[in-house]
């Protein structure tokens, strides 16, 4: 079946208000649903006539039905959280690449920090059927922040809960329980630009295969604006081969985030300093 994404129509089947300002809400959309790989999205045009689609990650998926894990930032997601169930959504997906499972036999340690929690309900499934070793890091500014716990944890890997003022689990960063635990063999990361950054320097440090899924602001969501690059080393597979201007000398290349992300290769990264 073909799986690349596609221009559908959900409908809203349910809403649930999780914290303050967080909401889970699951559409109907079975194209979606049933070809959502870990770390993809879907970018969703809402009512109120906004210029751009909203991108939010394909948090849940089973059956022909999938969930979105969100916090009401600004305009879009706050209408969005307001519509009724029943409600038809204009959604195009699943967009962008997936996580790379690791081999068997490898150990895999997952950092999340806030809402990069949506990326990684359908690794964590996946690494269960697959019998993979792995504990979930997940990391918030204080407890109400920590959401997307409930479904995660209904498949009983362990989980180290860290908190910047310590209202949960371990004072500090999802970095500094990183640094704490057994050495992984993988590392999967999805969380505010800083930390994928710091956790990309601690992987490629140690010699430790690391992949993250970035958020940058996007505008189209679809490969076309070219408003989400990102630096690449030249060589890189997902590099575009974007072109010089005449003289210019640059040993890095571009990706476009939304179209050859948002799974890059820490190795692949190069991050402004
Ligand atoms: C691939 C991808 C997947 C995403 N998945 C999710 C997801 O699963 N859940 C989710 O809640 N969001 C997710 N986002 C982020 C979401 O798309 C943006 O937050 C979006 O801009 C919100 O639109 P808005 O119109 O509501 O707010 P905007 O008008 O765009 O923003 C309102 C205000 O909030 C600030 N803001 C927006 N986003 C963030 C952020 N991520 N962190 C801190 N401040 C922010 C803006 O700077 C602005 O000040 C994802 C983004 C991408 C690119
Ligand atoms: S958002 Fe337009 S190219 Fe990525």
């Amino acid at each position: 079946m073909d799986s690349s994404p596609r221009l559908e129509t959900a409908t809203l089947v349910s809403r649930e208000f999780r914290a303050p300002g967080f909401w889970f809400l699951k559409l109907r959309c079975e194209h979606v649903a049933r070809h959502a790989r870990p770390a993809q999205f879907v970018a969703l045009d809402l009512p109120g006539g906004f210029a751009v689609r909203l991108p939010l990650g394909i948090y849940t998926a089973q059956d022909d039905t999938f969930g979105l894990l969100f916090k009401e930032w600004g305009e879009r997601t706050t209408r969005l959280a307001a519509l009724p169930e029943g409600s038809q959504i204009s959604c195009i997906g699943p967009l962008g690449n997936a996580f790379a499972m690791p081999r068997a036999g490898e150990r895999v340690v997952i950092v999340a920090g806030g809402l990069g929690v949506a990326a990684f309900w359908m690794l964590v499934k996946e690494l269960k059927e697959a019998s993979i070793d792995t504990t979930i890091v997940l990391g918030a500014r204080s407890a109400p922040h920590l959401v997307g716990r409930e479904e995660l944890a209904a498949f009983g890997f362990p989980f180290e809960i860290c908190t910047d003022d310590g209202s949960e689990g371990h004072r500090g960063t999802v970095i500094d329980r990183l640094r704490s635990l057994p050495r992984a063999d993988v590392l999967y990361g999805c969380g505010p630009g800083n930390m994928l950054q710091a956790l990309c320097g601690l992987a490629d440090k140690h010699g430790i295969t690391c992949q993250v899924s970035l958020e940058e602001t996007f505008g189209c969501s679809l490969g076309t604006c070219w408003g989400c690059v990102v630096s690449v080393r030249r060589g890189s597979g997902q590099a575009t081969g974007y072109p010089r201007a005449p003289g210019e000398s640059r040993d890095l290349d571009f990706a476009r985030v939304c179209k050859d992300g948002t799974v890059f290769s820490s190795a692949e990264l190069v991050w402004a300093s």
